[in-house]
């Protein structure tokens, strides 16, 4: 049973210098303390916030990150997208982009003889973007043949997250919740084995809004004028969730919400 697991660490949207320098602080010792087979992010805002640049990226890869998904701001940062239609960069963008966008939503990762399909979507509730339906797209590249499959939903409303999750329920082995920055404790594994999380948290500064500096977003809120964001500083905090996934079943045996406060300076 343990030998056919297939475990997984997903790490909440990584904001700027003080996700990555988080990220690069503590990850070598949760792969070797929880024997982690696959380590997944959210990179949307890899670089100063805002998007990745190849720099930002090779540096996670280097530090041990296996695959970035990403949302709606993977497009901010001019400097990867060239990058995107490139399969050996590991980079997804969500799935349901419109047909001819630069990029794709589905890979198969592998590794000592385990694999695990990867699909990145995003929601349309609340979102920037007018996106293709994410409940089709998912089903149509869910076979029942399928491989084991993680999906990263990256929506803001909760009743999409959840309603998403629960029509996928038994498609699939799990789906985890981005683009908030705030973590949920509704971990779960529902009836028919999928794995859940409504949103696995940012891995950004603490004394911020969602990774920002406090300021300039109070400041957008009290006069609704354009504003240049800037990542906040100081300690901060690490959210992941570690997954299980049954090899032969194809469903999750245990998720595991991880939220750490992380000193940069000590
Ligand atoms: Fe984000
Ligand atoms: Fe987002």
């Amino acid at each position: 049973m343990e030998r056919s697991a297939i475990k997984i660490l997903f790490i909440g949207d990584i904001v700027g210098r003080p996700g990555r320098g988080a990220v690069k602080k503590i990850l070598p010792d949760l792969v070797k303390k929880y024997g982690i087979d696959f380590v997944i992010a959210n990179g949307e805002n890899l670089a100063a916030g805002n998007g990745m640049t190849y720099e930002t990226y090779k540096e996670m890869v280097l530090a041990g990150i296996d695959l970035f998904t990403s949302g709606n701001h993977i497009w901010d940062n001019k400097n990867i997208i060239p990058y995107l239609s490139d399969s050996r960069i590991k980079v997804l963008r969500p799935l349901n982009y419109p047909k001819g966008v630069t990029g794709r939503g589905i890979t198969i990762l592998e590794k000592g003889g385990k694999k695990l399909k990867v699909i990145n979507l995003q929601g349309r509730v609340f979102m920037p973007d007018d996106l293709d339906d994410p409940f089709l797209a998912a089903i149509e590249n869910t076979p029942s043949n399928n491989l084991p499959t993680l999906i990263d939903f990256h929506a803001e409303a909760t009743s999409e997250k959840i309603a998403f999750a629960r029509y996928l329920d038994g498609k699939v082995a799990a789906i985890v919740g981005t683009h908030t920055h705030v973590q949920t404790a509704d971990e779960t594994i529902f009836p028919g084995g999928s794995g859940f999380i409504s949103d696995v948290g940012m891995t950004g500064p603490i004394d911020s809004i969602l990774g920002v500096e406090k300021e300039i977003i109070i400041e957008k809120f009290l006069t609704q004028l354009p504003v240049s964001h800037k990542v906040a500083s100081g300690e901060v905090n690490f959210s992941a969730v570690i997954i299980e996934i049954d090899q032969k079943k194809k469903i999750t045996t245990r998720i595991l919400r991880l939220n750490q406060i992380i000193n940069l300076d000590e």
